[in-house]
């Protein structure tokens, strides 16, 4: 059964990072009363910076329970973990090198690894871990401007995959041109407890209406994929992507 996505509009870039700092750190706390810990999957491209940068810093850097939580990759570009296009990197730099966290409970995707190779250990890590049972806690995704979330774009094979949980695949057309990446899948995104997309700026405007509001198409719109099964969905959007500032 899948429940309505709930959607949330601040104001700025500067507000949704806030808003969902506070959203992670209610969620981490919850999760850890309930199970001991917090597993969280971070995605990539520049949105998700800002709030990247609140979680590193005061009061959140001390009031996260990092030592109980878990880190995950939605997706990563197959470039080594120093490159610049390396999602990876963007968490360490930003997050993950200024907090807490032991070195243990942050699993990397190994983009400089053989893509297939690399998807099938990270698959394996999935399977020992949530094997059984619910998901991730919580997956942050965000929205390209053709719709694809994670690594997992428009017709492509990851669009149309029913039963694996991570895939390595060649990308004609990715936010970095040609690549290859290894992605989440959204059969394994919606055994998520929940799922939070950040979308902000005005060229996720239409991109998100056709989402929202448009025909059914997931393969075409493949951010139309990710319904959790039992899970949450939180959509949480700058005034300019949910398309509010236009009179
Ligand atoms: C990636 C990301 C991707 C990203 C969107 C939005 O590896 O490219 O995981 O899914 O979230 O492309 O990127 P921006 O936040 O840079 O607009």
């Amino acid at each position: 059964m899948n429940l309505q996505p709930q959607i949330r509009v601040l104001p700025t870039p500067g507000d949704v990072a806030r808003f969902a700092a506070d959203h992670l750190l209610d969620a981490a706390r919850e999760a850890v009363a309930l199970n001991g810990s917090f597993s969280l999957a971070l995605s990539g491209g520049s949105t998700p910076r800002k709030l990247y940068q609140l979680l590193a810093a005061e009061p959140y850097r001390s009031s996260f329970p990092w030592a109980d939580t878990e880190i995950f990759f939605g997706d990563e570009r197959c470039v080594p973990p120093d490159h610049a296009d390396s999602n990876y990197r963007l968490a360490r730099d930003t997050l993950l090198s200024h907090v807490p966290i032991p070195t243990t409970h942050v699993h990397r995707m190994k983009g400089e690894s053989d893509p297939v190779a690399a998807a099938r250990e990270y698959q394996q890590l999935l399977h020992d871990r949530f094997g059984v049972g619910p998901g991730l806690d919580l997956v942050l995704l965000g929205l390209g401007e053709d719709a694809h979330t994670a690594s997992i774009f428009p017709h492509t094979p990851a669009a149309r995959e029913t039963s694996s949980w991570v895939m390595g695949y060649f990308a004609e057309k990715s936010s970095t041109g040609p690549s290859w990446r290894i992605t989440l899948t959204a059969p394994f995104i919606n055994r998520s407890r929940e799922v939070v997309f950040l979308i902000c700026g005005s060229s996720k405007a239409a991109p998100l209406q056709q989402v929202l509001e448009g025909p059914c198409q997931p393969e075409h719109l493949p951010a139309q994929l990710i319904r959790p099964t039992a899970g949450k969905l939180l959509y949480l959007l700058d005034a300019a992507a949910a398309d509010m500032d236009h009179d």
